[in-house]
């Protein structure tokens, strides 16, 4: 358990750290749908838009059971990310809009990195069609540099 498992990161974005019921299945969204994603399954999947700083983007279908870090590798997008669990936070991004659920805690980030919008897309699953600010710039901003 972690304190601020329900908190939501700002207006226009939100990130929670559960969304299962209480017998542990997922609970019901109002953003589901029965459309086809390009992963061949046919459950509920969101459009996710990986923002480079350089200002490159990429629009990936990922599957509302799936990571985004997984529905990018799946597309060819080679993201950063270490330890796949939640606890390095390598793969870390910056959430601008739409909702995303962490599968598993987000050991890596503080609860103020969390209020300020990253989430770490190793174990974030997509909630609805969102953007999501991506790469090795974003992770650079959670610890201070003293070569900088
Ligand atoms: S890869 Fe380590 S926290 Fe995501």
């Amino acid at each position: 358990m972690y304190p601020d498992r329900d908190a939501h990161a700002g207006e226009g974005r939100g990130v929670d750290t559960h969304g299962r019921d209480a017998d542990g299945d997922e609970a019901a969204d109002a953003n589901t749908g029965d459309e086809k994603g390009t992963d061949g399954s046919t459950g509920e999947h969101h459009a996710v838009t990986l923002c480079w700083r350089d200002g490159r983007e990429e629009r990936v279908d990922v599957g509302a059971n799936e990571t985004v870090l997984d529905g990018a590798e799946r597309r060819g997008i080679a993201l950063p990310f270490g330890c796949r669990t939640g606890a390095c936070a390598t793969c870390t991004g910056r959430l601008r809009e739409g909702d995303l659920l962490h599968r598993r805690p987000p050991r890596a980030l503080k609860p103020r990195h969390r209020e300020a919008g990253y989430v770490l897309l190793c174990v974030a699953e997509p909630r609805s069609d969102c953007a999501v600010e991506v790469g090795a710039a974003v992770h650079s901003e959670l610890v201070s540099n003293p070569w900088k």
